[in-house]
């Protein structure tokens, strides 16, 4: 499943972040969780400049899509100067870009929404929680997927900031039925509820996934999804 939005509209899809997975058995660790059900895998990308931390880059992104040739690989970038990265991540294997309004005025996102779609990718814009909804509602005509994060991006198994639903269900109502509403930091079986109820479509998981038991880990994951 490479298209992400080939699935019926408004189903609500579990992306691990693989940020909270064992990175001494990456593959293993990816392997398991899509045979658990995980619809897609989430890639966190930071440079110690936007956020206060480092995480991977376009190699991890390769070793991933070796290990795991057809699974859907949503990478996002908390990083400035996206662009630099754009050619970088697609050559990896990566089937959607993510990057952040507040690193790019907006003629340069829309370019940059341009180039990501001309690689043959998909595109979202991500938002920061003290960020206002119209720095994503804006590119409401020409991005794939918007991203609303519901803690300040930097490290895993931060508290979920249930203030951000507001603006979920605000994008929720303006996107057509290719388009997504992504969700990332804090989610919980307990907060899912909610999340979906905004209209939510894309749920993101690192540590309540990852810090579960392996043989625990798909019951998450339908307990996020709602099943
Ligand atoms: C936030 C990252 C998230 C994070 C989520 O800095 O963008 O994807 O890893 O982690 P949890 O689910 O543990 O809050
Ligand atoms: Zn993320």
């Amino acid at each position: 499943m490479r298209n992400l939005f080939s699935h019926p509209a408004r189903l609500p899809l579990i992306a691990p972040s693989i940020l909270s997975a064992d990175f001494a058995k990456m593959g293993d660790e990816c392997r398991a969780i899509v045979e658990m059900g995980a619809d897609l895998l989430h890639l966190d990308v930071m440079d110690g400049h936007f956020v206060p931390n480092l995480t991977m880059g376009p190699d991890m992104c390769k070793a991933v899509r070796r290990a795991l040739p057809d699974v859907f690989l949503d990478v996002h970038l908390m990083v400035e100067n996206p662009e630099k990265f754009v050619r970088p991540f697609a050559e990896a294997g990566a089937d959607h870009l993510t990057f952040h309004a507040e690193v790019v005025e907006p003629a340069q996102a829309r370019l940059l929404i341009a180039k990501i779609h001309e690689l043959g990718l998909t595109a979202g814009v991500a938002i920061n929680p003290p960020t206002p909804v119209d720095q994503a509602m804006q590119y409401m005509d020409a991005a794939d997927l918007f991203l609303v994060m519901s803690v300040n991006p930097g490290f895993s198994g931060q508290s979920f900031i249930a203030e951000v639903l507001d603006k979920a269900r605000a994008l929720s109502e303006e996107v057509t039925a290719v388009q997504r509403v992504e969700i990332d930091g804090g989610v919980k079986a307990d907060n899912a509820i909610a999340i979906r109820e905004a209209g939510c479509d894309v749920l993101v998981a690192a540590s309540a996934i990852f810090a579960a038991a392996p043989a625990a880990r798909r019951d998450v994951m339908n307990r996020i999804r709602g099943k």
